[in-house]
């Protein structure tokens, strides 16, 4: 069986395909797009990432291609409909990035709600700001959180131990279960009243598109941080932009996971330089994920294709 690993991947991952017998991986991280659709001809599975784009084009060129194992969760990056005309397996390690992404959620609360990015930078310009940078405490303070799947979860436990209040907002979850692992389910309209900070862990889908737009940005408290370690799209910056919508200076906008037209909403909104850490897509990234990152088999998800195999 030929393997195509075309995007970075870890090493402990790689060598559970070299150590299994009748494998034949080639690890091609970056592989152009041409280059991509010649090799994709030849292997009966490929393994993705976020970075390759698995197009009707490399569908229509992988003639043995049964199964795409995407490390990570989002597919975005894969023609599901292709994949389904193909009879192509499309499966995710739904559990891979959970962790790494909550611990990052908080990572950016504390950033931002301490001003770590803008003490640092100043500090290392030999300044001792000590009066300009105050930070506000994360606890006592509510945590709105919009999305509480696995993910979601995660970070509602992490701020609890935070002795942070915590709501949320998710239709498809029932008041008692929130109500279990310690949060209050509200509407929509009652977080963004509630909610010192907002964190998204929702999907990208017709329902979630600019959940948080002009409108709905203005109607948040003073002060209010809001943080996106999902998806861009989420949060409809370039509107907000464009239509000049005024919105309290202090409210900050993280830059994670968001196109670049929010770096234009993050300076609109916030007339100084902006409070909001940036990290480069980095949520569900780190050295070392041990277990959860390469290992597909066993805790994988199918998302599209014919039947889940058995791995
Ligand atoms: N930044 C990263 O590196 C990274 C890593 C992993 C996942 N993600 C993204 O984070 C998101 C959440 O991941 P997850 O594993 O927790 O997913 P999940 O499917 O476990 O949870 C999603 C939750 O969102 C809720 N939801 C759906 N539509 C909603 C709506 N309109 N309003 C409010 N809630 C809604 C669902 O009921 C569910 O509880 C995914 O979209 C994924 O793409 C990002």
């Amino acid at each position: 069986m030929k393997v195509l690993v075309s995007d970075n991947f870890s090493a402990e991952g790689l060598r559970i395909f070299e150590d299994a017998d009748g494998i034949d991986v080639q690890y091609r991280p970056g592989i152009s797009p041409s280059d991509l659709l010649e090799a994709v001809a030849e292997v009966d599975a490929l393994v993705v990432r976020s970075g390759t784009q698995v197009t009707e084009d490399v569908f229509q060129a992988a003639h043995r291609l049964k199964v795409i194992g995407r490390a990570g969760i989002g597919v975005e990056n894969i023609d599901l409909a292709a994949a389904n005309r193909k009879g192509v397996v499309v499966m995710t390690t739904p559990f891979g990035s959970t962790t790494t992404t909550a611990e990052h959620t908080i990572a950016m609360l504390l950033a931002m709600a301490r001003q770590i990015p803008q003490a640092s930078r100043s500090t290392k310009n030999g300044q001792w700001e000590k009066h300009r940078f105050l930070g506000v405490e994360v606890s006592g303070k509510t945590l709105g959180v919009i999305g509480a799947g696995k993910i979601g979860r995660l970070v509602i436990e992490r701020a609890l131990a935070l002795k942070m209040q915590v709501v949320v907002y998710d239709p498809y979850l029932a008041a008692e279960m929130v109500h279990q692992i310690g949060a209050e389910l509200v509407e929509l309209e009652d977080l963004l009243n509630r909610a010192d900070f907002i964190t998204l862990h929702i999907p990208l889908n017709s329902e979630t598109q600019n959940l948080l737009d002009a409108d709905t940005l203005a109607r948040t408290r003073p002060g209010c941080r809001i943080i996106n370690c999902a998806i861009g799209g989420l949060i409809d910056e370039p509107r907000a932009a464009i239509h000049g919508v005024t919105l309290d200076p202090a409210v900050v906008v993280d830059l994670d996971r968001l196109s670049a037209a929010v770096a234009h909403l993050a300076s609109t909104i916030d007339r100084k330089p902006t409070d909001a850490p940036v990290s480069p897509a980095a949520g569900g990234t780190v050295t070392r994920v041990p277990r959860r990152d390469g290992r597909a088999p066993g805790r994988t998800g199918r998302v599209a294709g014919r039947r889940a195999t058995s791995p």
